[in-house]
Protein backbone atom coordinates (compact mmCIF):
# COMPACT_ATOMS: atom_id res chain seq x y z
CA UNK A 1 0.00 0.00 0.00
CA UNK A 2 1.23 3.64 -0.68
CA UNK A 3 2.61 5.62 2.14
CA UNK A 4 -0.57 8.11 0.95
CA UNK A 5 -2.96 5.62 2.17
CA UNK A 6 -1.54 5.12 5.76
CA UNK A 7 -2.52 8.45 6.37
CA UNK A 8 -5.63 8.39 8.65
CA UNK A 9 -8.86 8.93 7.14
CA UNK A 10 -11.15 9.15 9.80
CA UNK A 11 -9.09 10.73 13.32
CA UNK A 12 -11.83 10.74 15.87
CA UNK A 13 -11.49 7.22 17.97
CA UNK A 14 -14.86 5.95 17.86
CA UNK A 15 -16.92 6.03 21.38
CA UNK A 16 -20.38 5.67 22.37
CA UNK A 17 -23.95 3.64 21.83
CA UNK A 18 -24.03 1.43 19.64
CA UNK A 19 -26.11 1.37 16.61
CA UNK A 20 -29.41 -0.37 17.17
CA UNK A 21 -28.67 -3.30 14.81
CA UNK A 22 -25.23 -3.88 16.11
CA UNK A 23 -26.47 -6.61 18.78
CA UNK A 24 -27.68 -8.62 16.02
CA UNK A 25 -24.77 -7.98 13.39
CA UNK A 26 -22.13 -8.81 16.45
CA UNK A 27 -23.72 -11.86 17.23
CA UNK A 28 -20.92 -14.44 17.74
CA UNK A 29 -23.79 -17.48 17.29
CA UNK A 30 -25.54 -15.97 13.92
CA UNK A 31 -21.41 -15.94 12.92
CA UNK A 32 -21.02 -19.79 14.18
CA UNK A 33 -24.34 -20.60 12.34
CA UNK A 34 -22.31 -18.79 8.96
CA UNK A 35 -19.43 -20.84 10.03
CA UNK A 36 -21.21 -24.05 9.62
CA UNK A 37 -23.11 -22.81 6.81
CA UNK A 38 -20.14 -22.45 4.65
CA UNK A 39 -18.67 -25.83 5.60
CA UNK A 40 -21.73 -27.28 4.11
CA UNK A 41 -23.54 -25.76 1.11
CA UNK A 42 -23.84 -28.15 -1.37
CA UNK A 43 -22.70 -25.39 -4.00
CA UNK A 44 -19.27 -25.06 -1.52
CA UNK A 45 -16.80 -25.13 -4.69
CA UNK A 46 -13.43 -26.47 -4.79
CA UNK A 47 -12.10 -24.14 -6.87
CA UNK A 48 -13.31 -20.61 -7.55
CA UNK A 49 -12.68 -17.80 -9.48
CA UNK A 50 -11.83 -14.54 -8.28
CA UNK A 51 -9.55 -11.38 -9.31
CA UNK A 52 -9.31 -13.27 -13.12
CA UNK A 53 -7.56 -15.97 -11.31
CA UNK A 54 -8.44 -19.37 -10.60
CA UNK A 55 -8.36 -20.70 -6.87
CA UNK A 56 -8.53 -23.99 -4.77
CA UNK A 57 -10.71 -24.15 -1.89
CA UNK A 58 -9.92 -26.85 0.58
CA UNK A 59 -12.39 -28.06 3.07
CA UNK A 60 -12.08 -26.10 6.46
CA UNK A 61 -10.70 -23.18 5.32
CA UNK A 62 -12.54 -19.85 5.34
CA UNK A 63 -14.56 -19.56 1.48
CA UNK A 64 -13.46 -16.44 0.29
CA UNK A 65 -16.74 -16.94 -1.78
CA UNK A 66 -19.44 -16.02 0.88
CA UNK A 67 -18.02 -13.04 2.01
CA UNK A 68 -17.24 -9.76 0.50
CA UNK A 69 -14.33 -9.84 3.52
CA UNK A 70 -11.50 -11.27 1.30
CA UNK A 71 -11.88 -8.75 -1.59
CA UNK A 72 -11.85 -5.46 0.90
CA UNK A 73 -8.77 -6.95 1.91
CA UNK A 74 -7.52 -6.95 -1.86
CA UNK A 75 -8.83 -3.58 -2.42
CA UNK A 76 -7.71 -1.70 1.19
CA UNK A 77 -4.03 -3.12 0.33
CA UNK A 78 -3.72 -1.96 -3.38
CA UNK A 79 -3.31 -5.52 -5.16
CA UNK A 80 -5.90 -5.95 -7.27
CA UNK A 81 -3.56 -4.96 -10.10
CA UNK A 82 0.23 -6.75 -10.92
CA UNK A 83 3.03 -4.34 -10.73
CA UNK A 84 1.56 -2.10 -8.23
CA UNK A 85 4.46 -2.41 -5.35
CA UNK A 86 8.08 -2.22 -6.09
CA UNK A 87 9.43 -5.55 -3.98
CA UNK A 88 9.14 -5.53 -0.63
CA UNK A 89 7.88 -8.33 2.31
CA UNK A 90 4.69 -8.97 2.83
CA UNK A 91 2.64 -10.42 5.76
CA UNK A 92 -0.58 -12.16 5.45
CA UNK A 93 -1.90 -13.44 8.85
CA UNK A 94 -4.53 -15.89 9.00
CA UNK A 95 -3.98 -16.56 5.04
CA UNK A 96 -6.79 -18.93 4.39
CA UNK A 97 -6.79 -19.93 0.81
CA UNK A 98 -3.61 -17.70 0.49
CA UNK A 99 -5.42 -15.29 -2.29
CA UNK A 100 -4.50 -12.36 -0.43
CA UNK A 101 -1.21 -13.45 -0.16
CA UNK A 102 -0.73 -14.59 -3.74
CA UNK A 103 -2.43 -11.36 -5.06
CA UNK A 104 0.57 -9.54 -3.20
CA UNK A 105 3.17 -11.39 -5.38
CA UNK A 106 1.26 -10.53 -8.33
CA UNK A 107 1.06 -7.06 -7.45
CA UNK A 108 5.12 -6.99 -7.01
CA UNK A 109 6.14 -7.80 -3.30
CA UNK A 110 8.92 -10.30 -3.47
CA UNK A 111 8.97 -11.90 -0.49
CA UNK A 112 5.22 -13.45 0.76
CA UNK A 113 4.63 -15.24 3.84
CA UNK A 114 1.11 -16.91 4.14
CA UNK A 115 0.65 -18.17 7.97
CA UNK A 116 -2.48 -19.77 9.67
CA UNK A 117 -3.27 -21.65 12.75
CA UNK A 118 -5.22 -24.07 10.68
CA UNK A 119 -3.24 -26.58 8.85
CA UNK A 120 -5.80 -27.26 6.00
CA UNK A 121 -5.43 -23.35 5.17
CA UNK A 122 -1.67 -23.76 5.64
CA UNK A 123 -1.93 -26.64 2.81
CA UNK A 124 -4.60 -24.64 0.71
CA UNK A 125 -2.44 -21.60 0.49
CA UNK A 126 0.58 -23.89 -0.94
CA UNK A 127 -1.26 -25.65 -3.35
CA UNK A 128 -2.57 -21.96 -4.58
CA UNK A 129 1.11 -20.91 -4.40
CA UNK A 130 1.92 -23.97 -6.59
CA UNK A 131 -1.36 -23.51 -9.05
CA UNK A 132 0.32 -20.04 -10.08
CA UNK A 133 3.95 -20.82 -9.82
CA UNK A 134 4.64 -18.62 -7.14
CA UNK A 135 6.63 -20.78 -5.10
CA UNK A 136 10.25 -19.04 -5.07
CA UNK A 137 8.62 -16.15 -4.00
CA UNK A 138 5.52 -17.06 -1.47
CA UNK A 139 6.29 -19.03 1.98
CA UNK A 140 3.07 -20.74 3.28
CA UNK A 141 3.90 -21.69 7.46
CA UNK A 142 1.82 -23.12 10.24
CA UNK A 143 1.59 -20.95 13.29
CA UNK A 144 -0.39 -19.49 15.75
CA UNK A 145 0.00 -15.80 15.01
CA UNK A 146 3.78 -14.91 15.09
CA UNK A 147 4.77 -18.16 16.76
CA UNK A 148 5.96 -20.25 13.93
CA UNK A 149 7.96 -17.64 12.06
CA UNK A 150 11.42 -17.26 12.11
CA UNK A 151 12.27 -15.44 14.78
CA UNK A 152 13.19 -11.96 14.45
CA UNK A 153 11.92 -12.43 11.06
CA UNK A 154 10.04 -8.79 10.07
CA UNK A 155 8.05 -7.41 7.07
CA UNK A 156 7.27 -3.99 5.50
CA UNK A 157 3.54 -5.36 5.88
CA UNK A 158 2.00 -7.26 8.57
CA UNK A 159 -1.47 -7.79 7.78
CA UNK A 160 -4.07 -9.62 9.43
CA UNK A 161 -7.83 -10.31 8.08
CA UNK A 162 -9.22 -11.10 11.19
CA UNK A 163 -11.97 -12.86 13.13
CA UNK A 164 -13.30 -9.74 14.73
CA UNK A 165 -16.59 -10.91 16.24
CA UNK A 166 -16.55 -11.29 19.98
CA UNK A 167 -17.21 -14.45 21.12
CA UNK A 168 -17.44 -15.26 25.16
CA UNK A 169 -13.61 -16.08 26.94
CA UNK A 170 -15.29 -19.24 27.53
CA UNK A 171 -16.02 -20.32 24.29
CA UNK A 172 -14.10 -23.79 23.34
CA UNK A 173 -14.01 -23.91 19.23
CA UNK A 174 -16.18 -26.81 17.54
CA UNK A 175 -13.70 -27.09 14.38
CA UNK A 176 -10.78 -25.21 12.99
CA UNK A 177 -12.92 -23.55 10.46
CA UNK A 178 -14.58 -21.52 13.76
CA UNK A 179 -11.28 -19.80 13.99
CA UNK A 180 -11.66 -18.08 11.03
CA UNK A 181 -15.08 -16.02 12.69
CA UNK A 182 -14.91 -15.53 15.97
CA UNK A 183 -12.66 -14.83 18.61
CA UNK A 184 -13.72 -15.60 22.41
CA UNK A 185 -12.45 -12.95 24.64
CA UNK A 186 -10.37 -11.06 21.80
CA UNK A 187 -7.34 -13.07 23.41
CA UNK A 188 -5.89 -13.33 19.52
CA UNK A 189 -6.74 -9.58 19.39
CA UNK A 190 -4.89 -8.90 22.19
CA UNK A 191 -1.68 -10.41 21.10
CA UNK A 192 -1.74 -9.68 17.41
CA UNK A 193 -2.11 -5.82 18.72
CA UNK A 194 0.88 -6.53 21.34
CA UNK A 195 3.04 -8.63 18.38
CA UNK A 196 2.15 -7.39 15.11
CA UNK A 197 4.13 -3.95 15.75
CA UNK A 198 7.44 -5.58 16.57
CA UNK A 199 7.34 -7.32 13.66
CA UNK A 200 7.62 -4.62 11.23
CA UNK A 201 10.65 -3.24 9.55
CA UNK A 202 11.60 0.32 10.87
CA UNK A 203 9.27 2.14 8.33
CA UNK A 204 6.61 -0.87 7.74
CA UNK A 205 2.96 -1.23 8.44
CA UNK A 206 1.19 -3.24 10.94
CA UNK A 207 -1.89 -3.70 9.85
CA UNK A 208 -5.26 -5.16 10.80
CA UNK A 209 -8.99 -5.75 8.74
CA UNK A 210 -11.81 -5.65 11.39
CA UNK A 211 -15.67 -4.36 11.04
CA UNK A 212 -18.25 -2.70 12.63
CA UNK A 213 -19.36 -6.64 13.47
CA UNK A 214 -17.05 -6.54 15.77
CA UNK A 215 -16.43 -4.68 19.14
CA UNK A 216 -14.75 -1.41 17.95
CA UNK A 217 -14.67 0.42 21.21
CA UNK A 218 -13.31 -3.34 23.01
CA UNK A 219 -10.76 -3.14 19.94
CA UNK A 220 -9.40 0.43 21.26
CA UNK A 221 -9.87 -0.63 24.94
CA UNK A 222 -7.35 -3.43 24.44
CA UNK A 223 -5.01 -1.50 21.97
CA UNK A 224 -4.77 1.05 24.77
CA UNK A 225 -3.82 -1.52 27.53
CA UNK A 226 -1.36 -3.41 25.20
CA UNK A 227 0.49 0.47 25.23
CA UNK A 228 -0.77 0.37 20.96
CA UNK A 229 -2.08 3.16 19.01
CA UNK A 230 -5.18 2.65 16.24
CA UNK A 231 -5.16 4.37 13.44
CA UNK A 232 -7.96 4.42 11.01
CA UNK A 233 -6.46 3.96 7.43
CA UNK A 234 -9.52 3.18 5.61
CA UNK A 235 -12.91 1.91 5.62
CA UNK A 236 -15.24 1.22 3.00
CA UNK A 237 -19.16 0.18 3.60
CA UNK A 238 -20.35 -3.00 1.54
CA UNK A 239 -23.27 -5.49 1.35
CA UNK A 240 -22.94 -8.50 2.84
CA UNK A 241 -23.60 -10.72 0.46
CA UNK A 242 -24.59 -14.15 0.27
CA UNK A 243 -25.82 -14.02 3.92
CA UNK A 244 -28.39 -11.19 3.89
CA UNK A 245 -28.58 -7.76 2.55
CA UNK A 246 -27.17 -5.83 5.78
CA UNK A 247 -24.20 -3.55 5.08
CA UNK A 248 -20.79 -3.61 7.40
CA UNK A 249 -18.52 -1.47 7.84
CA UNK A 250 -14.97 -2.49 6.74
CA UNK A 251 -12.28 -0.90 8.66
CA UNK A 252 -8.19 -1.13 7.98
CA UNK A 253 -6.27 -0.08 11.05
CA UNK A 254 -2.89 0.91 11.81
CA UNK A 255 -1.43 -0.58 14.61
CA UNK A 256 1.33 1.71 16.09
CA UNK A 257 3.38 1.62 19.45
CA UNK A 258 2.11 4.20 21.74
CA UNK A 259 3.92 7.00 21.89
CA UNK A 260 4.73 8.68 25.48
C1 LIG B 1 -11.60 -14.01 8.25
S1 LIG B 1 -10.47 -15.33 7.90
C2 LIG B 1 -9.50 -14.56 6.62
C3 LIG B 1 -8.93 -15.56 5.63
C4 LIG B 1 -8.17 -14.96 4.44
N1 LIG B 1 -7.18 -14.01 4.88
C5 LIG B 1 -9.12 -14.30 3.48
O1 LIG B 1 -9.20 -13.05 3.47
O2 LIG B 1 -9.79 -15.01 2.73
C6 LIG B 1 -9.39 -15.25 9.35
C7 LIG B 1 -8.24 -16.24 9.31
O3 LIG B 1 -7.45 -16.06 10.50
C8 LIG B 1 -7.02 -17.34 10.94
N2 LIG B 1 -6.63 -17.30 12.35
C9 LIG B 1 -7.44 -17.24 13.44
N3 LIG B 1 -6.69 -17.27 14.57
C10 LIG B 1 -5.39 -17.34 14.18
C11 LIG B 1 -4.15 -17.42 14.89
N4 LIG B 1 -4.10 -17.42 16.24
N5 LIG B 1 -3.00 -17.49 14.18
C12 LIG B 1 -3.03 -17.50 12.82
N6 LIG B 1 -4.17 -17.44 12.10
C13 LIG B 1 -5.35 -17.36 12.76
C14 LIG B 1 -8.21 -18.25 10.64
O4 LIG B 1 -7.85 -19.62 10.62
C15 LIG B 1 -8.66 -17.70 9.28
O5 LIG B 1 -8.03 -18.37 8.21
Amino acid sequence: MSQAQLEPVVAPRPRGAAAPEAGRLSSYERSLGRSRESLMRKDRPRVFTMFGHEWDLFPEVFAPVYSPSTQVAVDFLDLARPGTHDGGSFLEMGCGTGLVAAMAVFAGYDRVVASDINRMAVANAAANAERHGLGDRLRAVHSDLFAGLEPGERFDVVFWSSNYVLAPADYSYRSPHEQAYVDPGYRTHRRYLTEAPLRVTPTGSALLHFSDRGDVPALYRIADECGRELRLVDAHRVRECEYGDDMVEHLLFEIVPRTA
